[in-house]
C-alpha cells in the first residue's frame, strides 16, 4: 500500500514537471530533428530572406532551420556559436567547402551559385535561431 502511494505521488510529480516544461514552448514553435528542440524567434526581414537561400542551398544537409540531417550537422549547435565559428567561416564554407573535422558526415563540397551577400543573409538567419536558443 505504501509503495502504491509513493508510485502515485511520483506519477503526479512527473505530470506536473511535464506540463510546466512544455508550457513555455508553444508546440507550433518547436521543431523536432537532430538538434532535438529548436525555438524559433520572430525573424527580421533579412533573416527571412536568408531562410529562403538556406532552404534552397543548405537545408538538404543542415536540415530545416539548421537542425541537421543524416547528411550534415546541425548549425543550431554550440560548436557553431559566433565566437567559435564567426560569420567568415560561413562564407568560407560556402565558397571553398569544409574538410570534415567535427563530425562524421564527410567533407562539405563548395556550394555553387551562391553569392557573398546571400550567405551574409543566411548567417543572419542562423544567428537569430542560435540566439533564440541560447547559443
Ligand atoms: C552536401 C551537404 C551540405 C550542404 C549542401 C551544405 N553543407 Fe555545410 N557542412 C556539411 C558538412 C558535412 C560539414 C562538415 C562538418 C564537420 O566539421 O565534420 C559542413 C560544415 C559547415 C560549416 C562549418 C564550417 C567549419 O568551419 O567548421 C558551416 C558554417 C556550413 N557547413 C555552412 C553551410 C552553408 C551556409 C550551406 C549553404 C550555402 C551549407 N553549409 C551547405 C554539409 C553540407
Amino acid at each position: 500500500m505504501r509503495n502504491l502511494i509513493a508510485l502515485i505521488i511520483a506519477l503526479l510529480l512527473g505530470a506536473v514537471w511535464f506540463f510546466t516544461q512544455s508550457k513555455d514552448m508553444p508546440p507550433d514553435q518547436v521543431v523536432k530533428s537532430q538538434t532535438p528542440f529548436v525555438r524559433l524567434p520572430e525573424f527580421t526581414a533579412a533573416a527571412r530572406a536568408g531562410e529562403t537561400f538556406f532552404n534552397a542551398k543548405c537545408a538538404t544537409c543542415h536540415g530545416v532551420n539548421g537542425t541537421g540531417s543524416d547528411k550534415g550537422p546541425p548549425l543550431i549547435h554550440k560548436i557553431y556559436e559566433p565566437n567559435h565559428h564567426g560569420d567568415e567561416s560561413f562564407q568560407h564554407a560556402a565558397k571553398s567547402g569544409v574538410q570534415s573535422h567535427h563530425w562524421n558526415f564527410g567533407n562539405m563540397a563548395p556550394v555553387a551559385g551562391i553569392t557573398r551577400a546571400e550567405v551574409a543573409k543566411i548567417v543572419i538567419y542562423i544567428r537569430e535561431i542560435q540566439a533564440a536558443n541560447g547559443i
